[in-house]
């Protein structure tokens, strides 16, 4: 962004290992993070807690203004049911444009961030330094999130949740506002066959190697 701050833009769909990847390069380099999807998760919990339909667009607009960065409780926000809930809201123009004020206001703070999101490196952040669009085949990805359900003592069937990312896919690329998609100038990460630290491991040599000055004696 400006010469004073650094961002990384991750973007990707649901169960990618963006969120995972997100924390070690803030930590890597010393950065702020941000997990947007917390702010659109945050916007349905409210709904859903006052038993609002999830396209009340004036009751989301100002669940959107209520959203305060640093009060997003990721326990109450993680459920599956809240993630698919976002996705639902998010499609609604000026809920994004109002949660998206505040994300770009997080990233300008020095020294800069990582954010993770849908459309971080196209719409939020643009002007990024660096971009990364890491993705996973969809199986995998339900592998991963019924792993992390049964994790937290919770059950689910792999056919319901490998249906619901295909779902939450077909409706992150398909809405009309900031669809899911990797931004031209993003380097693409395919974490299918990666472990953690073997996806960490690829994304920092990209940031490296746009990072450092290249030698050319
Ligand atoms: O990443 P996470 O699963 O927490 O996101 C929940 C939902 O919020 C996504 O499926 C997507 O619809 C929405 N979202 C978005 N733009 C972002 C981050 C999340 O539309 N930058």
């Amino acid at each position: 962004m400006t010469g004073k701050t650094l961002t990384i833009a991750i973007d990707g769909p649901a169960g990618a290992g963006k969120g995972t990847l997100a924390r070690r390069l803030a930590d890597h380099y010393r950065l702020n993070l941000l997990d947007t999807g917390l702010t659109y998760r945050a916007v349905a919990h409210a709904l859903l807690q006052y038993g609002l339909p999830l396209d009340n667009v004036a009751a989301a607009e100002t669940a959107a203004r209520q959203v305060n960065l640093g009060e997003l409780d990721r326990t109450v926000l993680s459920a599956h049911a809240v993630g698919e809930a976002a996705s639902k809201v998010a499609v609604i123009p000026t809920v994004r444009r109002i949660l998206v004020e505040k994300q770009r206001a997080f990233a300008s703070t020095p020294p800069g961030a990582v954010l993770d999101g849908r459309d971080i490196g196209t719409v939020v952040c643009p002007e990024a330094r660096i971009k990364l669009y890491v993705t996973a085949r969809a199986d995998v990805r339900a592998r991963r999130r019924l792993a992390e359900i049964e994790a937290m003592g919770g059950q689910a069937e792999f056919e319901t949740i490998l249906a619901d990312i295909e779902g939450r896919d077909a409706r992150d690329m398909g809405r009309e506002d900031s669809p899911l998609r990797p931004a031209p100038d993003a380097h693409l990460l395919d974490t299918s066959e990666m472990a953690i630290e073997t996806a960490f491991l690829a994304a920092k040599s990209i940031i490296d190697g746009v990072l450092q000055p290249r030698n050319t004696a």
